[in-house]
């Protein structure tokens, strides 16, 4: 489903190329040895930096001990920390990820998020076992409103509110998620992703407003500023939030868009496409900047003294904080999740330490500081920072969470203004593509049918980052006081006197007088979202037959298409009328329909007005494509028919040239199992599928686990009973691409103890290749390539043809293996044996 190369080798091409290449070379050099260029402006913050709140932050500082001091610089998370770790350790901040929730508990109450604000503060500022006093303040990603919390208002993702084009509406749907936020006792949001995404391969092109970085500078000063308030006598009220522009710097600039990628830019271009966001974020006063996950030229940004320090804290004079991300600086070269002084040598002032290495993190942090590997002056201006902020945003005077002004009204998570602004976004942001013979808008007293399966399903239509990390496993009951598409329709319709029907699969047995297809893209988030090209639904065009089934049957077709970035449906475009892109809208679908219909009058109640702020492609693999760069887009950057337009769309070309590039590999399990396969475990005669991170199935456990990235490892524990774990799909796969001489099945792999284990792959009942894994299986502590020719696995049985499990691992006693990084490939070392 997507190939791209792993991090680490795509990292080690780029150094490769930079010695190969004396232009890249140059820049380098003259990174290393003159001054950050004059392009690099000094940041007015509107925040200025005063006396009192610096003699307030060096008294504290004087009085901290070094653990003390420590603590304020490691963040973990909650699900790897509890209340009596803060009360010992006396974190300086903490989070919830995508999709992590007080108790663990996904339907956590509001009460129940401030209890834990609560717990978490009183633990901190509890000084029996730490010494310490000083609160702690708690982040989450509420990148599209409060979006881990049920019942929160959810904005469309950045890419749909790049199409308003409205900055001041922007400043109002930040103002809404702060108060959500508070109401629930948290001070800081990881947002406004401010990357301009160049390559709409990346899984995170939906996080970004556009690839028009004015786009995105404009966006990032307004959001900071409805976020933060006005904070103008310097500090931030107990109605708004910190703020963090991430991922500094260049991750919407990665090549092939790979997530956590490598960015080859030189550094006026860094500067020019990629910096934006924090001239003008920064320059709005945000206290916080998030290091990213990607490298600029090989180099990881969690460890680049230059960007970190030099460009962004001596030049632009940033004084806020700079956090990392999730276990982002055990990515660094010669770095582990557990220790890693580079990335506070580097500049880092906070670690996002996101797993139970939290503690081992700490201590050597300590012992750094005390060997002298870290310098205590270092250490003194990273808490400083974070001291600084703290003052900023009153936590020193405010009362503990539960007692805070916004606390607690429940009223406020998915208050109606705040549903009444996500409306109006979720209206300004369509984007018209086509409109023959002015189908739309539509008049409201007609007979509607509603097809597809986007059409009522309000995870689908929020995409990623909504109350769990990917956006998936989400069900229409998760969303009190939300809205489908279809709902909207079916309310603007009926009330009109018309009609709407819901039929995901179209199947109707009166003609409708006009059909809408509500389709697109499934949920994802970061690198899970990472693509090969950008053609829609490769290899099986599901929702093509079901717009051509109306336009066969002469009933006019409305495509509405849920996307988190531009994607190459030429075909699609052709089998309807008129086509709408929705983005990602979020909680409030009928903002689309206010804008399909008239009112019963027959007045357009709101025009069609959004205006793409991403070039779409006019073949699959024109990526990365950007406006000004000379090539012929699909449609341009800005284009967006209005009502008033009277423009009938030719027929696009659909005929796709083939890729002159191999077969990609087939993926099957990179941080996360890849559709259409299902983890299923077997054991004593039970069977269950893992659909969270913990599965256990008789003796057989298995977890997830991060080795280079997040959740990229599972670690399988099989006991005495002899069982199976295959990667499984009820219907059959073609995988003859990877029959060519060198495919081979490949994976990593770590096998502590025990042996015992066959691979192979599963063709249908008593159909099966299964191999010895015996050559790999020596009790190594350490991770091995392994890679099994598909020729050996075909040899002992297997049909490639139809294949039901790539992968499946058959046991017949204890063993423990970890395994990561599961493909097919056709580029497998060549061999002529067998394991
Ligand atoms: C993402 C960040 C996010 C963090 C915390 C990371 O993987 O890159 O954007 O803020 O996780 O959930
Ligand atoms: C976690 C999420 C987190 C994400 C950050 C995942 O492993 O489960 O909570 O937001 O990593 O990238």
């Amino acid at each position: 489903m997507q190939t791209r190369l792993a991090t680490s080798v795509a990292a080690a091409l780029g150094a490769l190329l930079l010695g190969a290449c004396s232009g890249n070379n140059d820049v380098i050099t003259q990174k290393a040895t003159s001054a950050v260029p004059d392009y690099w402006p000094v940041i007015q913050s509107p925040i200025a930096k005063s006396d009192d709140v610096e003699k307030k932050v060096s008294d504290i500082l004087a009085s901290m001990t070094l653990k003390q001091k420590v603590a304020q610089i490691v963040q973990p998370e909650i699900r790897d920390v509890t209340v009596e770790d803060m009360r010992e350790y006396g974190f300086g901040s903490y989070l919830n990820g995508g999709g992590s929730f007080p108790n663990n508990n996904k339907h956590a109450t509001p009460e129940e998020w401030i209890a834990l604000a609560e717990a978490m503060y009183q633990a901190s500022v509890d000084a029996s076992l730490d010494g310490s006093t000083i609160p702690t303040m708690w982040g989450t990603d509420a990148v599209h409103g409060h979006n881990n919390v049920i019942g929160a208002t959810l904005f469309p993702h950045n890419i749909g509110l790049g199409a308003m084009r409205d900055p001041a509406l922007i400043e109002r749907i930040a103002t809404a998620t702060a108060r959500e936020v508070r109401a629930t006792g948290i001070d800081w949001i990881f947002a406004p992703t401010v990357a301009a995404a160049r390559d709409d391969r990346w899984g995170r092109t939906y996080e970004s407003y556009s690839e028009d970085p004015e786009v995105v500078g404009a966006y990032a000063r307004a959001i900071v500023t409805g976020l933060q308030g006005d904070i103008s006598d310097g500090n931030i009220d107990d109605q708004h939030v910190i703020s963090t522009v991430k991922h500094f710097l260049g991750d919407g600039g990665t090549e092939q868009g790979d997530d956590q990628g490598n960015n080859i830019a030189d550094e006026e271009t860094l500067f020019r496409i990629h910096a934006q966001g924090y001239v003008e974020g920064l320059g709005a006063g945000s206290q916080s900047v998030m290091a990213s996950f990607n490298s600029w030229h090989g180099e990881k940004l969690h460890g680049n003294k230059y960007l970190l320090t030099d460009v962004l804290k001596d030049k632009m004079g940033f004084d806020g904080f700079v956090v990392g991300d999730w276990n982002g600086h055990g990515q660094i070269e010669g770095c582990s999740n557990d220790n890693c002084p580079q990335a506070l040598l580097a500049g880092l002032d906070v670690y996002m330490a996101t797993t139970p290495t939290w503690k081992p993190l700490f201590h050597n942090l300590v012992a750094q500081v005390e060997s002298g590997e870290i310098p205590m002056s270092r250490l003194d201006d990273a808490v400083r920072r974070v001291l600084r902020v703290k003052v900023r945003v009153g936590l020193f005077d405010l009362p503990s969470p539960a007692n805070r002004s916004l606390s607690g009204d429940k009223s406020i998570i998915g208050h109606p203004d705040h549903r009444a602004v996500a409306r109006e976004a979720v209206r300004k942001s369509l984007v018209m593509l086509k409109n023959n013979n002015n189908l739309l808008p539509l008049e409201p007293n007609s007979k509607v049918l509603v097809a597809g399966d986007g059409a009522h399903n309000i995870g689908k239509q929020s995409g990623g980052w909504t109350i769990t990390w990917q956006g998936t496993g989400n069900e229409n009951s998760d969303f009190p006081g939300a809205s489908s598409i279809y709902q909207g329709i079916e309310r603007a319709v009926s009330a009109a006197g018309g009609s709407a029907t819901l039929s995901e699969d179209g199947s109707y047995t009166d003609a409708p007088d006009v059909a809408i297809v509500v389709f697109g893209e499934d949920p994802y988030a970061e690198g899970n979202g990472d693509i090969a090209n950008v053609e829609y639904q490769r290899g099986n065009k599901s929702d093509l037959a079901l717009l051509k089934r109306f336009k066969d049957a002469g009933i006019p077709v409305v495509g509405v298409f849920i996307t988190g970035r531009p994607l190459w449906i030429n075909p699609e475009i052709n089998a309807t009328d008129a086509f709408v892109v929705a983005w990602l809208p979020g909680s409030e679908g009928q903002g689309v329909a206010d804008v399909l219909f008239t009112q019963a009058n027959g007045e357009v109640a709101f025009p069609m007005q959004g205006k793409l702020s991403f070039t779409w492609p006019a073949t699959p693999y024109q990526n990365p494509i950007n406006r000004g760069d000379g090539k012929t887009p699909q449609f341009e950057y800005g284009y967006g028919l209005t009502y008033s337009d009277n423009t009938n769309l030719p027929a696009l070309n659909e005929t796709v040239e083939a890729d002159s590039s191999e077969a990609a590999d087939h993926v099957i399990f990179q941080q996360s199992v890849q559709e259409p396969w299902q983890l299923v475990a077997h054991s004593g005669g039970v069977s269950g599928a893992m659909n969270s991170s913990v599965l256990t199935i008789g003796d057989v456990t298995i977890r997830t686990a991060d080795r280079n990235v997040q959740e990229d490892t599972l670690l399988m524990q099989f006991g005495d009973t002899p069982a199976k774990v295959h990667f499984f799909a009820p219907f059959p796969v073609d995988l003859l691409d990877f029959t060519t001489p060198n495919s081979a099945l490949a994976f990593d792999l770590k096998v502590p103890s025990g042996t015992g284990i066959q691979a192979g792959i599963e063709c249908g009942d008593n159909c099966a290749g299964m191999v010895p894994l015996s050559n790999f299986t020596a009790d190594s502590s350490d991770w091995q390539s392994v890679e099994i020719p598909t020729k050996c696995i075909i040899g002992a049985g297997a049909n490639l043809q139809e294949v039901y499990a790539p992968l499946s691992f058959v046991t017949q006693g204890k063993v423990e293996f970890a395994v990561s990084n599961i493909r097919l490939t056709q580029h497998g070392q060549p061999t002529t044996h067998c394991p």
